[in-house]
């Protein structure tokens, strides 16, 4: 029985449950309102409800404004550091609320106005998060596009969103290669249904993008422009309940879900978390290494520290190859980062090429409180490295781009509990989760089922998707009626820490990034030799995850099958982008299948994963099964 003598989050959890709307006004204090909320939270409005709806705030200002007028204009904003580039850049508070008050009215004279969207393509450089914050600040809503997404995808996004704009930059840089965007983004718009009226392109000298006249306009000169001309935009109140952004992300099917986040809630709730659960006292260094392309960025590079009064280290390069594996340790030391937050799929990189943790022996950490991860399943022996060679708390927390901030984690802010290796440890307030069975009944500790969350959901989780109240409520509300399904399942221990084990969905996890299997199916289905196919996420030593997919070939095609194996797999990098990782097809004559003709994917990812199985007691025919385990052999894969 573990006692968690010392820390508040028993109280802090009691005092939520007790008074839920008491607790939220009180952590609603901690920002700054043009209006002052009445209503905590009206359960008639939206899907499940609303938070603060008579609240009025502006995001933006509650990230820039109030720090650079607040005493802190002088101290760093963002530490930029960029060892793909070779380059670092700070910026204060006090620059940053030049840059997006000037950004903000450059994004008015293109005729953005409040509510309006912008799309953002673009690499992790300081100009995507000065075009965020303007977006804010001016009312609009912006949606990042993550860069390691084809053509397609954008396409998929922006005929969602219908922006009026669209925000990129020349390029992209991996370590191995410059990545040109804007060929990328011309496919795309030529692809989409819904076009912006302009494009915002940021030139860097790795790699020039050659413009369209009228169409593509130039970041470096309406920015030089805007400032000579001292051109500024307000802070536009906004209500609470407004949407501050729209973050897509994987279903299960190729057409990605558009989260939407609002302004108040999300600021009350991560404003929060920021001392709570992450311990960090306003004006500490933060360091968040991840993409603004995914959730963990929009929360934990741009808003949330800042909202904080943080430094926020903003890092362009990878934890291994930029230049080596002590990258993570140079860039915390040399900013005085107390926290670093990632994905272990980070720390396997970093142990793969640094096993005994040398690099970090380099540098001098004694400023560094505690490692936060996040993202995908943190495995105990990941854990127990990091703890061994930095010597400091090592926290798993679970969340999704649909709440934002933590559903369940371990709160250094409160005192932390013990950690139980495995469990990202118990629920946030504003959390009441459970562990329910196909039928919506509650489970005995120690049984694995749905993970759900009691309805209402916090502030800053999602109210709905994208102008589709009907597609939120089918995907995550009528399954267990009164309760937000997460799509996770696990299980709860007798001290209620939860155990996350895996989706519950066709969505795999690769290296922290969320994909969806049933998207990639689609893809190798639309290839004219493909009669039919399957889809698996088997697990990775790096990755986690690793995408593989099974295809039988349409009567009369006898091209050679690697041929075709060649072809899938630069079919899903084309359709999809990179970040799918998809490097492995195989041709097999036909699918394992039920007798009512249901594939069985989970069987056929346990006999790739070498765990034990079962043969399904309805399969059609057995033999599939060992058809699949030759396939994997033959990969040199397991089966
Ligand atoms: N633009 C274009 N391409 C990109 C990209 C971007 N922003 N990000 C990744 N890619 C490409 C990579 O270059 C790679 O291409 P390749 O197939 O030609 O090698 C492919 O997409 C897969 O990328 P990734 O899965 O990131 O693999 P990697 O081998 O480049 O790096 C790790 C592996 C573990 C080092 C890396 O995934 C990592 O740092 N992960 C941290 C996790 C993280 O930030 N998660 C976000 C949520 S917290
Ligand atoms: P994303 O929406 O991209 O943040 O991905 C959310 C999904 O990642 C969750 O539904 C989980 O499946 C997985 N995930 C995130 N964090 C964790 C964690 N700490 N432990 C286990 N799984 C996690």
């Amino acid at each position: 029985m573990v006692t968690p003598i010392a820390s508040r989050y028993p109280k802090t959890y009691a005092h939520w449950q007790r008074d839920p709307e008491g607790f939220w006004r009180e952590a609603a204090e901690a920002i700054t309102w043009f209006e002052k909320p009445k209503t905590v939270f009206d359960a008639k409005a939206g899907v499940y409800g609303r938070w603060f709806p008579d609240g009025v705030m502006n995001t933006c200002y509650n990230a820039v404004d109030r720090h650079a007028e607040g005493g802190r204009g002088d101290q760093v904003a963002f530490a930029y550091d960029s060892p793909v580039t070779r380059t670092k850049r700070n910026i204060t508070y006090k620059e940053l609320q030049r840059e997006v008050s000037a950004f903000g009215a450059i994004l008015r004279d293109f005729g953005i106005e409040k509510g309006d969207r912008v799309v953002i393509y673009m690499p992790m450089i300081p100009e995507a998060l000065v075009a965020m914050l303007a977006c804010a600040r001016i009312g609009a809503v912006h949606s990042v596009v993550f860069g390691g997404f084809a053509p397609k995808e954008l396409a998929t996004r922006l005929n969602d969103a219908k922006p009026k704009l669209l925000l990129t930059a020349s390029c992209g840089i991996e370590v191995q290669r410059v990545i040109a965007y804007k060929p990328l983004i011309d496919a795309a718009i030529e692809m989409a249904e819904s076009k912006p009226e302009a494009v915002i392109l940021f030139q860097r000298p790795q790699a020039q993008a050659e413009m369209k006249k009228g169409w593509d306009w130039d970041w470096a000169t309406l920015r030089e422009e805007a400032l000579k001309a001292n051109k500024t935009s307000e802070c536009v109140p906004v209500k609470a309940t407004d949407p501050l952004y729209i973050l897509y992300t994987s279903g299960t099917t190729g057409i990605p879900k558009g989260v939407v986040r609002d302004n108040g809630g999300h600021a009350v709730a991560l404003k929060w978390s920021m001392e709570n659960m992450y311990g960090i006292k306003e004006g500490e260094v933060w360091w968040t290494s991840s993409d603004i392309g995914w959730v963990v960025g929009h929360s934990y590079i741009v808003y949330a520290p800042l909202f904080h009064g943080c430094t926020s280290v903003v890092f362009e390069g990878k934890p291994v190859g930029t230049p080596d594996a002590g990258a993570f340790w140079r860039v915390a030391s040399e900013h005085g980062a107390v926290c670093l937050f990632t994905a272990p799929t980070a720390f396997r990189a970093i142990k793969k090429e640094d096993p005994e943790g040398k690099f970090v022996k380099n540098y001098d950490l004694s400023k560094f409180r505690a490692l936060f991860l996040a993202g995908e399943r943190a495995d105990p022996d990941t854990i127990k490295w990091a703890e061994n060679i930095l010597k400091v708390p090592v926290i798993d927390h679970w969340w999704q781009t649909e709440t934002g901030w933590t559903i369940v984690g371990n709160p250094a802010g409160l005192g932390l509990l013990p950690v139980k290796h495995g469990s990202p440890t118990v629920p946030m307030p504003g959390y009441d989760v459970q562990i329910v069975d196909d039928g919506g009944k509650p489970v005995a500790n120690g049984t694995m089922g749905n993970i759900v969350v009691k309805l209402p959901l916090p502030p800053a989780c999602l109210p709905t998707l994208w102008q589709q109240d009907g597609k939120f409520k089918d995907a995550y509300l009528a399954e267990f009626p009164g309760y937000y399904k997460t799509a996770d399942a696990g299980y709860k221990d007798d001290d209620g820490y939860l155990y996350i084990m895996g989706r519950t969905d066709d969505i795999i996890n690769v290296a922290g990034h969320r994909l969806s299997t049933g998207g990639m199916e689609e893809v190798l289905a639309s290839h004219s030799d493909i009669a039919e196919c399957a889809v698996i996420g088997v697990a990775d030593q790096l990755k986690g995850e690793l995408p593989v997919g099974f295809v039988v070939l349409k009567a009369g095609v006898n091209k050679p099958h690697d041929t075709i194996e060649k072809e899938l797999v630069a079919l899903v990098r084309e359709k999809i982008g990179p970040v799918a990782a998809f490097k492995t097809a195989m041709v097999v004559a036909r699918l394992p299948k039920t007798r009512s003709g249901k594939i069985v994917r989970g069987t056929m990812k346990k006999i790739a994963d070498r765990q034990p199985w079962n043969m399904p007691a309805t399969i059609d025919d057995p033999v599939t099964l060992d058809e699949i385990s030759v396939a994997l052999k033959s990969k040199g894969m397991a089966g």
